[in-house]
């Protein structure tokens, strides 16, 4: 294979594990391409859940023609007996000729020693072929690693000065182009987390809506330390189809709500004072590894506040809403003190009945 071709297979490898974004924690999303004579014989990602792995569904499709074969995966190979028998000895024991890694597995129980076990059996192994890529799909699971946090992204819709309501009977600053891009998003994270200021005023349901992919919403995380929320809540009702986490500093023994809630189907997260980053940590013990903040002026300011956050996606209306409207931020220098020097990655813009300007920013030390 040519590197050009190499690039070309590691790309479509990319794009099959970013179809398990948000859906295979503990374990990351991986993409396994598997070539032989330039046609491709078996594709495979990390399914929900974070098993079957992507090189054992590949390897399931290719059969014998795995053997001499060359595999495109976007992590390294696991190299240990976990729940699954590794996935090194899989593609030794498939008889392939040649792995191809993007990136290697910080993990400690793999780095380097997937490659090694590949190594030793005489398999040609090639590390780093669209690493920066496959890195960014691997985020939020590398940085929980690191840090035992969640990779933390803020999404926000704002007027031309800055407002978050619209004080109208229509909620949305957005148009439906904008909205179906955040549910996007919403797919691609782990959690959506936002507080109990925005459900007690919106009554949101903060799930994925795109057709066919209903079933893919995150879980649901409201931070909620006084246990406000009303059992009649929509994300209450719907506990049992949709994993709601009810984060709160209330205990059971102080109010009885915590009992009727959780027998509605929401699980009950205690914390002491419910600061961000406790909320934070709590979120990644439970092995949360990506979570899209989505609240109001309150959420947004903790979370922004915090210096925990890699991403902000705000979308901007190029309208005025006025000075009667809620700020993004209390803060007198608005959303920009907290995103100076940030990386502008990318800006659409939407004509639909009004323009819509998307900032995708990303902190300047997130890579
Ligand atoms: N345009 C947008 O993108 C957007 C998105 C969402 C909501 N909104 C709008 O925002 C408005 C609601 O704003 P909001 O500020 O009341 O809602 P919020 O940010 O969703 O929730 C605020 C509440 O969260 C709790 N909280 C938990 N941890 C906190 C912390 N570290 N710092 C501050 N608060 C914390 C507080 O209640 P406890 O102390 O009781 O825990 C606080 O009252 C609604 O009108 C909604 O429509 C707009």
């Amino acid at each position: 294979m040519t590197p050009t071709q190499d690039i070309r297979w590691m790309r479509y490898a990319i794009a099959l594990a970013k179809r398990g974004r948000g859906r295979t924690a503990e374990n990351p999303a991986v993409g396994c391409v598997i070539v032989q004579k330039n046609q491709v014989v078996g594709v495979g990602w990390t399914a929900d859940g974070g098993r079957p792995h992507a090189e054992t569904e590949a390897l399931a499709r290719a059969g014998d023609r795995a053997k001499g074969a060359t595999v495109y995966v976007t992590l390294e190979p696991c190299s240990h007996y976990g729940k699954t028998p590794p996935c090194a000895r899989a593609l030794t024991r498939a008889q392939v000729k040649r792995v191809v890694v993007a990136t290697l597995d910080e993990d400690r129980r793999v780095s380097g020693r997937g490659v090694a076990m590949l190594q030793q059996a005489g398999i040609l192994v090639t590390i780093g072929v669209c690493a920066q890529e496959a890195a960014e799909t691997h985020a939020g699971f590398m940085r929980r690693l690191r840090t035992g946090l969640p990779l933390v992204s803020v999404k926000i819709a704002t007027s031309k000065d800055e407002k978050i309501t619209t004080h109208s009977a229509q909620p949305w600053i957005t148009g439906v182009q904008a909205r179906n891009f955040g549910h996007i998003l919403r797919r691609e994270h782990h959690a959506i987390v936002t507080g109990i200021g925005t459900v007690l005023a919106d009554n949101p349901m903060l799930n994925c809506r795109l057709a066919g992919l209903e079933h893919t919403s995150p879980v649901r995380v409201i931070i909620d330390r006084q246990l406000r929320i009303p059992l009649d809540a929509a994300v209450v009702r719907t506990a049992m189809q949709i994993p709601t986490w009810i984060v709160t500093s209330i205990t059971q023994q102080e109010h009885p709500h915590g009992a009727l809630l959780q027998k509605m189907g929401v699980q009950m997260m205690y914390v002491h004072k419910g600061d961000f980053m406790e909320v934070l940590q709590a979120l990644g013990a439970k092995g949360i590894t990506s979570i899209l903040v989505e609240g109001g002026q309150g959420i947004t300011e903790a979370a922004l506040g915090s210096g925990c956050v890699q991403q902000c996606y705000w979308f901007e209306a190029q309208h005025r809403i006025g000075t009667h409207a809620m700020p993004a931020v209390l803060h007198k220098d608005g959303l920009s003190h907290y995103l100076q020097g940030w990386q502008c990655r990318e800006t659409m813009l939407w004509e639909n009945g009004d323009s819509m300007r998307l900032l995708c920013l990303q902190e300047s030390s997130h890579t």
